[in-house]
């Protein structure tokens, strides 16, 4: 039998279904039975029939998925993959602003651990941010951790007064204004999609900002047939294998996310015959996560 092959009996025999990312090896995208965004996987987390989750992502993700589904199992392939930006908040912090400004809203990125989504009012992904945070009674908002996504946010809600906090993606913020400007002059036909998680200057050259399903539904959509890529390198296989006779470009230096790499068809083989790599969390952190994660699902509605 084929690693592949393995992976499918496995799966069956253990009633357990893949989730993937965009920003995974091909050979784990192509092997998924639910390949999305952010916010699509953590929608599509709930109300699944198997049993078992094995979540090719990084941890915030798999995390997520166990605070919404307690009596499933969710199986990380590699417990190491974590998201940098996940940590870049504190509740210090949090505490601080919250006494500062009596009407403050914190707005959580789902990219962080369910420990500061604990001290969140509501959560959001990028491809529904600009929706909740208009759908919010309060004027202040502090959004965490995401520093470049917040700047992005507050410029599409100006009627809301943004706090900022310091974080941000590694990955994202290596991608240099001076390479897009580069990818521009090689390919003057293309158009720049761009991850909010970008700096405001790779932001402004850009001609859509989106998730990772929104960019990868514009570039179909588009009657476009070149396109710069600004975010990780892993949507590539989507955007290709949906738009065959398309071109995808990306900045000299490719953007990648090592922790998402880290999902291997070996490891998930791993995990599913072993069980190993069950993602915990406590009934205490999970009952107080569990809100903002909620209010996120019952907003984007
Ligand atoms: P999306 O929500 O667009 O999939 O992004 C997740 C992420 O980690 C971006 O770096
Ligand atoms: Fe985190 Fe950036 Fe990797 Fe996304 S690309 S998972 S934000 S480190």
């Amino acid at each position: 039998m084929t690693l592949v092959e393995e992976i499918q009996a496995l799966k069956k025999e253990k009633n357990a279904v893949i989730l993937a990312h965009y920003y995974v090896r091909p050979e784990v995208q192509e092997i998924a039975d639910y390949i999305g965004d952010s916010f699509y996987l953590s929608k599509v987390a709930v109300g699944l029939e198997e049993q078992t989750i094995v979540f090719c992502g990084v941890s915030f993700m798999g995390e997520s998925a166990k605070v919404l589904n307690p009596e499933k199992t969710v199986l990380m392939p590699d417990m190491e993959a974590d998201c940098p930006m996940a940590h870049m908040a504190d509740a210090e912090t949090i505490q601080k602003m919250r006494e500062k400004y009596e009407d403050l809203a914190v707005v959580c990125y789902i990219n962080s651990t369910a420990e500061l989504k604990k001290y969140s009012d509501v959560c959001v992904t990028s491809a529904n941010a600009v929706q909740i945070v208009k759908a919010l009674p309060n004027k202040h908002i502090f959004f965490i951790p995401d520093r470049n996504l917040a700047h992005y946010i507050a410029e599409q809600v100006p009627e809301k007064e943004f706090v900022y906090n310091e974080g941000f993606c590694p990955t994202h913020e290596r991608l240099q204004t001076e390479e897009v400007l580069e990818a521009k002059m090689a390919h003057p036909k293309a158009q720049v999609l761009s991850h909010p998680e970008c700096t405001k200057s790779v932001l402004e050259l850009s001609d859509y900002i989106g998730s990772t399903a929104g960019i990868i539904k514009y570039a179909g959509e588009s009657a476009c047939r070149e396109f710069i890529v600004c975010t990780e390198e892993g949507v590539a296989y989507k955007l290709q294998t949906n738009n065959p006779e398309k071109k995808f470009y990306f900045t000299k230096t490719v953007p990648i996310c090592p922790n998402m790499k880290k999902n291997t068809l070996e490891k998930i083989l791993h995990v599913l015959k072993t069980g190993e790599n069950a993602v915990h969390v406590s009934d205490e952190l999970r009952e107080a996560s569990r809100k903002p994660l909620e209010r996120m699902l019952e907003l984007a509605k």
